[in-house]
């Protein structure tokens, strides 16, 4: 008896030391030299659940705010059983986002966009983004999506006003994603668009979280949900190739590339590919705009102006006798919304947006940042008063004359920066003017208890609603 209660006394003392030693490496990580200051938290966990605390979408949040009182602009954390910098310093985001170019996401966001995604891997990341600039960049949303935008904000605008109440972000969404589908697929059959339509609901909002995948958990939705829509995808493409039908502008940029010798893409990355423009487009845009619209509400001058601006172009396109439909001209004259974008887009700015992995080892000052980590670099610039004078005050007026612009590019960076520059930044700010456009033709408003919370991603835990009615006033 005595010989096997030693037996046990020994194993748990064994496990104790083990475990002992693998909470001291986790709390200390190995490096060439000194690491950031910070701490690493719980093993695995980490810091997590500070992190994901939701906050005022438009406050830098408090578990940022902290660390830097305490350790300095540079720190290190562990996320999502990853280790993390965490970086306000604009210098160094700027310099490993130029340098650096693994997009940086947790393990569970790369289980869903896939490690050999157009995007992700590195090879092909540039062919990825020149691909997108054929139909998201400027000359296109010029050429051809303009109107596709145009006609989709009027129409559900309408039918909103018509019902008295419009759900900002739901109508965003749909916008989107009528668009884009478009786009991608020309004309769809029914019962294949109601199919992808119906994969997208099995998104859970909250894509940004611990990466196992196990039957249950959000991750292991995703990534089944994911898998359907590619399939859907793929059998429209392969049916419409049997057939001899049309695919849209995408699939033919695509293949068309290949059979000019490019280097081949299967159809199988193509979809993986399109998939990935889905839902980054989806899960950003409509929650932006929603928080924009939110702003513009709180903000009645800005509203007012808004408003004197819409109705003078839509007055001078009459008096010109030109059709209603917008043109680029008209988009490019809406100064005002742009300023009130650019604002918003600031203001909201309080999450990371420069994500990489580090690739090689990185000398900052005395610190050493070892490869293989997640950098997090925050544009703490928005919100630096030597920037921006009152820097928490929604002030369109501010980007008014050239004085900030002429530093523009070394303070504002809603978008990134370097080598992974969001591509659908042009296509973002198209969609939100528009939208404001048509919006601003109606009375509108959205009740003022409605939070805009920031968890990571943006939330709106109760909708997005607006009151929406014909301005008899101005007819
Ligand atoms: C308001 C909406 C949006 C915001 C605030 C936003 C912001 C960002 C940020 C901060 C990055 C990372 C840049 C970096 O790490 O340096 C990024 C990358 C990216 N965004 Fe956006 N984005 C938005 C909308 C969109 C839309 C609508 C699309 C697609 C249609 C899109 C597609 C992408 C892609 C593909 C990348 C990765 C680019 C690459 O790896 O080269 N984004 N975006
Ligand atoms: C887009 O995202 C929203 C959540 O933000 C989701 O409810 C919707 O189903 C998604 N996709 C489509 C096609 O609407
Ligand atoms: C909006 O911001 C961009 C920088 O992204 C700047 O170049 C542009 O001048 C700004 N527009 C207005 C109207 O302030
Ligand atoms: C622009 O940047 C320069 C150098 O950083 C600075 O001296 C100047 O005051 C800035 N101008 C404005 C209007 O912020």
């Amino acid at each position: 008896m005595v010989e096997v209660y030693e037996l046990w006394a020994v194993i748990v003392s064994l496990i104790v030391v083990k475990l002992c030693h693998w909470i001291y490496q986790w709390r200390n990580p190995k490096s060439n030299g000194k690491l950031p200051p910070g701490s690493m938290g719980f093993p695995v966990i980490g810091e997590t659940f500070e992190f994901m605390k939701p906050h005022d979408a438009i406050q830098i949040p408090t578990f940022v705010k902290e660390k830097v009182l305490r350790h300095g602009p540079v720190f290190k954390t562990s996320l999502f059983g990853g280790k993390v910098i965490i970086s306000t310093a604009i210098g160094l985001n700027m310099e490993i986002a130029k340098t650096n170019h693994i997009p940086g996401m947790p393990k569970s966001l790369v289980r869903l966009f896939g490690a050999n995604n157009l995007f992700v891997n590195k090879d092909t990341h540039k062919h990825a983004r020149s691909l997108t600039n054929q139909f998201l960049g400027s000359q296109a949303l010029k050429l051809r999506m303009i109107q596709d935008i145009d006609f989709l904000a009027r129409t559900h605008m309408k039918e909103g006003a018509r019902k008295g109440c419009l759900d900002v972000k739901e109508t965003t969404s749909k916008i989107i994603i009528e668009c884009l589908a478009k786009k991608v697929m020309g004309e769809m059959e029914p019962e294949a668009a109601k199919e992808l339509t119906l994969c997208w609901t099995f998104f859970p909002t909250e894509w940004f979280r611990f990466a196992w995948n196990i039957p249950g958990t959000g991750v292991y939705r995703m990534v089944k949900a994911r898998n359907r829509m590619i399939k859907v995808l793929k059998e429209t493409v392969l049916k419409k190739r049997a057939s001899g039908e049309e695919l849209g502008e995408v699939f033919k940029t695509i293949f068309g590339d290949t059979e000019r010798g490019a280097e081949t893409i299967s159809l199988e990355s193509a979809t993986e590919y399109i998939f990935t423009l889905f839902l980054l487009a989806n899960e950003t845009t409509p929650m932006v705009l929603a928080a924009t619209i939110k702003l513009i509400s709180d903000n009645p001058k800005v509203m007012q102006e808004l408003q004197r601006e819409h109705e003078r172009i839509v007055r001078d396109k009459i008096e010109k006798n030109e059709k209603a439909d917008l043109t680029w001209e008209d988009y490019k004259s809406m100064t005002f919304t742009m300023m009130v974008i650019n604002e918003s887009l600031r203001i909201t700015s309080t999450v990371p947006t420069m994500l990489r992995v580090i690739g090689h080892e990185f000398k900052y000052g005395d610190y050493t940042i070892p490869a293989g980590w997640i950098f997090m670099g925050y544009p703490y610039v928005h919100f630096n008063p030597e920037n921006y004078d009152d820097p928490l005050a929604f002030n369109p007026w501010r980007w008014e004359g050239k004085d900030l612009s002429a530093n523009v590019s070394r303070t504002y960076f809603p978008f990134g920066s370097g080598s992974r520059l969001c591509v659908g930044a042009e296509f973002v700010k198209l969609q939100m003017t528009i939208f404001i456009h048509h919006l601003s033709r109606y009375r509108w408003s959205m009740k003022t208890e409605t939070p805009v919370l920031r968890r990571f991603v943006l939330m709106l835990p109760r909708g997005s609603d607006v009151q929406i009615s014909e301005d008899t006033k101005t007819g």
